[in-house]
């Protein structure tokens, strides 16, 4: 696990046996699946509401293919060392030389490390990333929680940090039809003072979605919960349409 650190005295960690250890011999077992979790506490994000089946349901949703334009476009910007910020199940992973990722939900990063072997996968907090200084050529982080300060010590310092937003459009049509005034994503790029933005790039497509997946994106949606039972009949009985999935790409360096 060559540049993961003990999350507990900031050693390097590694492998002894079926476990990580550090010289001050805090020890952290591989899981079937060869993720580490690297928690110091029981606090992972499953029980904060990135449960087993939401997990699940993304899984299910994101194999049908609907946004594999922009796995193609972030697999295209991965050299070197890569490191998956918040990885959730790491369908973007694609990336066949180093890679390291992690996520606050154990599930997340159980269904990460099954589909990924070439991946290295640990549970872990973006607040207190248990990676070295310095050690990061790319980092990808999508649709996730923004910490300039812990993304910027990780990075090498010509490393490229690649964070993806949703773009104005995404969606936009599954929103029509839930709502008289639909309102569109603003596309605002996380402020930093440590970390410059230098490019944004939109990716835009439209997809032909059934109507079951077109419901099944939207139960995963926040969306969901504050949407009436009128609304919701009306996506359910749409019938098959076609979606934009619209994407900007924020290149950041430090
Ligand atoms: C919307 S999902 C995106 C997952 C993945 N990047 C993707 O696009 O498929 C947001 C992810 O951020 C993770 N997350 C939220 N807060 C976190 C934190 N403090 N540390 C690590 N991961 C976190 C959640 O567990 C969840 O998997
Ligand atoms: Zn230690």
């Amino acid at each position: 696990m060559g540049i993961v650190i003990c999350p507990k005295c900031r050693e390097k960690l590694s492998v002894d046996g079926n476990s990580l250890k550090c010289v001050n011999n805090h020890s952290f077992d591989f899981s079937r699946e060869g993720y580490v979790n690297l928690l110091l506490t029981n606090k992972s994000g499953d029980k904060k509401g990135d449960s087993r089946d939401s997990a699940h349901a993304r899984h299910n949703f994101l194999a049908k293919g609907y946004y594999d334009l922009l796995k193609n476009a972030i697999g295209k910007k991965m050299q070197g060392t890569v490191l998956d910020i918040c990885c959730g199940e790491g369908y973007y992973d694609t990336y066949d030389g180093e890679l390291y990722g992690f996520d606050l939900s154990k599930e997340m990063v159980r269904l990460a490390a099954k589909s990924n072997k070439n991946g290295k996968y640990f549970v872990a907090n973006l607040s207190q990333i248990p990676i070295e200084d310095k050690s990061i050529d790319t980092a990808i982080h999508l649709f996730a929680p923004f910490n300039d300060r812990e993304f910027s010590r990780v990075l090498e310092d010509d490393g490229v940090l690649y964070s993806v937003i949703p773009g104005e459009n995404h969606l936009i049509e599954m929103k029509e039809l839930l709502y008289d005034v639909p309102y569109r994503n603003d596309e605002k790029a996380p402020d930093s003072e440590i970390l410059q933005l230098v490019e944004r790039e939109k990716v835009s497509e439209k997809v032909h979605i059934s109507n079951d997946d077109l419901y099944e994106l939207f139960s995963m949606t926040p969306y969901f919960y504050r949407t009436s039972e009128e609304n919701k009949n009306r996506l359910k009985t749409a019938g098959d349409i076609d979606l934009t999935v619209e994407f900007v790409i924020l290149k950041y360096k430090k």
